[in-house]
Order: C-alpha cells, then sequence, then structure tokens
C-alpha cells in the first residue's frame, strides 16, 4: 500500500460482518455550535401513570420557547412503529429500551436533547443505555411516584385491568418495577406535594442550565 493511503479497519459487529465506520466531516460540535446547545438524553423512568408523557411535554415545550431543539421518543408512541413487533415479556421490554437507546445516542449525536419517557423498569437496561453515551450527557430522572398514586390515577384504565387479571406482567402488580440506585435527578411527588408537569420541567431545565448543555 502507498504511504499515506489510510489501511481501512473492516470490524465484525454482531451479526454485521465485514463492516466499516465512515465519518462525516461535519461533527457533533459542528451541529451543537448550529444549535448553540449541546446534545444530550434525558432518560425519564417511572411506573405507568407517573406522568412521564406529560413532564417530557412540558419540557419539550419549554426548551422550544427558550430556542432549544428537542425531541421526545416516548414508549407508547414508538410502540405504534419501530417497536410494534415487541410485547411486555422481559426480553422485548429489553429490547424496546435497547432499541431506543440507541436512537436516542443518535439524535444527541445530532445535537437534539433527546427526551425518553419509557418504563424502562429493569435497571440493566437503562445502564447499558447510559453506557452508550459520553459521560455526563446521559441525564437519568426517576418520576417517583408511589404505585398506589399511579393506581388512582389510572389514566388509561389499565391498572384496573391488570387487578382484574386482564392484563398479565403489568408493572408495579405483577411485573418489578426497579428504582435506580443512583441518578442525575429524583422527582418525589408525594401526597399534596404533588407538582405540575412545568413546575418539574422548570427543574430539569435548571439542571441542563447549570451543567451546560444549552449552550454550545
Ligand atoms: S417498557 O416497560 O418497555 O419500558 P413502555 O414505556 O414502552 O414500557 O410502554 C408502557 C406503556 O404500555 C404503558 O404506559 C401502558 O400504556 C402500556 N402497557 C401495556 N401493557 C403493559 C404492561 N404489561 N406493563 C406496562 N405497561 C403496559
Amino acid at each position: 500500500m502507498a504511504s499515506g493511503q489510510s489501511v481501512h479497519q473492516m470490524s465484525n459487529v454482531g451479526m454485521s460482518t465485514n463492516i466499516l465506520w465512515h465519518d462525516c466531516p461535519i461533527q457533533k460540535q459542528d451541529r451543537q455550535k448550529l444549535l448553540q446547545q449541546k446534545g444530550c438524553v434525558i432518560w425519564l423512568t417511572g411506573l405507568s401513570g407517573s406522568g412521564k408523557s406529560s413532564l417530557a411535554c412540558a419540557l419539550s415545550q419549554s426548551l422550544h420557547s427558550r430556542g432549544k431543539l428537542s425531541y421526545v421518543l416516548d414508549g407508547d408512541n414508538i410502540r405504534h412503529g419501530l417497536n410494534r413487533d415487541l410485547s411486555f415479556k422481559a426480553e422485548d421490554r429489553s429490547e424496546n429500551i435497547r432499541r431506543i437507546g440507541e436512537v436516542a445516542k443518535l439524535f444527541a449525536d445530532a445535537g437534539v436533547i433527546c427526551i425518553t419517557s419509557l418504563i424502562s423498569p429493569y435497571r440493566k437496561d437503562r445502564d447499558a443505555c447510559r453506557a452508550l453515551l459520553p459521560k455526563g450527557d446521559f441525564v437519568e430522572v426517576f418520576i417517583d411516584v408511589p404505585l398506589h398514586v399511579c393506581e388512582a390515577r389510572d389514566p388509561k384504565g389499565l391498572y384496573k385491568l391488570a387487578r382484574a387479571g386482564k392484563i398479565k406482567g403489568f408493572t408495579g402488580i405483577d411485573d418489578p418495577y426497579e428504582p435506580p440506585c443512583s441518578c442525575e435527578i429524583v422527582l418525589q411527588q408525594k401526597g399534596s406535594d404533588c407538582k405540575s408537569p412545568n413546575d418539574l420541567a422548570e427543574i430539569v431545565i435548571s439542571y441542563l442550565q447549570k451543567s451546560g448543555y444549552l449552550q454550545a
């Protein structure tokens, strides 16, 4: 090989053989400069009915009004398309989280503040998504609402069906939820001290501000 010519490093990744990573001259930093923000993943986790989707929307709205680009990846929504082939058994939930983690990583690389809203009940699956991103770029937010509160809200009537045995393996009823051991933000919603989605969004925004994500 002539000197100066680069050696192309072929790889085997999973079931993909002889693949080659191709770099683009425009990089994450260039996109961040254009957007005047830093790409990252805000990972919202909690029980069904804890308010993840409402917080995701409030957060996206508040960022938008500040001129910051965000995008919400919602578990229910993504199960309408990309993940429509997945059920709620443990290995399918893991695959749901893995795929959304990979998609979120791409959004963050695009310079976007990517907000994911999934129950993501298993700690090891969330930790695997964290490991995909540079340190600091994965912000895990636990929406800590007791089961009895979520069940009393029951916005979709699913807890009632689960208690009646009409839905099997429902998170919190007959399938586990493993709360984070250490995460960046815990939003406790207890008793009469329940904050609005907008108030919760401001807590997350101040974290992003303080950590430098709202500037390039
Ligand atoms: S996850 O466990 O794989 O992270 P995800 O967030 O995508 O779940 O989807 C959860 C939503 O699916 C719930 O809000 C609820 O509307 C619906 N759902 C249907 N069956 C179940 C179940 N067995 N457990 C939890 N949620 C369920």
